[in-house]
């Protein structure tokens, strides 16, 4: 058994989002959404480099990264720290391209030209909750709260 379990490949497939922290080269973090995030494996996370570049360097000097994936719904989540590694050519890109192009393996099927893919290798995790679960606030309360209020602002903005 891998360190991802069932409930946090839930949340990453469901969510099709995951903001990526980087360390740049002066020190200071960097922080940016991808919306290609998916699993690859009991032990990896991955996503596509559509436009990414400081991402990219970052990683480069420096492996260490983070993630951080809610549900927005039920306002709970994980943190996953790793490694990642950019890929952009060899066996295992090919591979993950192949997942990306045809939707195997579970991963939504882009139609957009990759540069490369971002593979992580996940070695901590730690749960996300929102400090709203109060004693007695259930999941089902919290999720028909915020359904509502996603509801309003998508009628507010239409
Ligand atoms: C909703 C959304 C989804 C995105 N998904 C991705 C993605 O999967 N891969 C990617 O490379 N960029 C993605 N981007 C674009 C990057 O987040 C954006 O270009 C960002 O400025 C890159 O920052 P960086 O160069 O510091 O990594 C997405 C942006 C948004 C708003």
């Amino acid at each position: 058994m891998g360190i991802l379990n069932d409930d946090m490949k839930r949340v990453i497939r469901q969510q099709r989002m995951g903001f990526m922290a980087t360390v740049s080269a002066d020190g200071s973090p960097n922080l940016s959404p991808k919306g290609t995030t998916t699993v690859w494996d009991d032990d990896h996370l991955v996503f596509a480099n559509l436009g990414s570049p400081g991402t990219i360097e970052n990683l480069r000097h420096n492996q260490a990264c983070e993630l951080n994936i809610i549900d927005y719904y039920l306002r709970k989540g994980y943190r996953f720290k790793g490694t990642a590694e950019v890929l952009t050519s060899g066996p295992k890109f090919e591979e993950i391209k192949e997942a990306y192009t045809t939707g195997s393996r579970g991963i939504n099927r882009s139609g957009i030209p990759a540069h490369g893919y971002v593979l992580i290798t996940i070695n901590k995790t730690a749960p996300l909750q929102s400090p709203a679960y109060t004693p007695g606030k259930t999941e089902s309360a919290m999720r028909e709260e915020w359904t509502e209020y996603w509801a309003d602002v998508q009628e507010t903005n239409s």
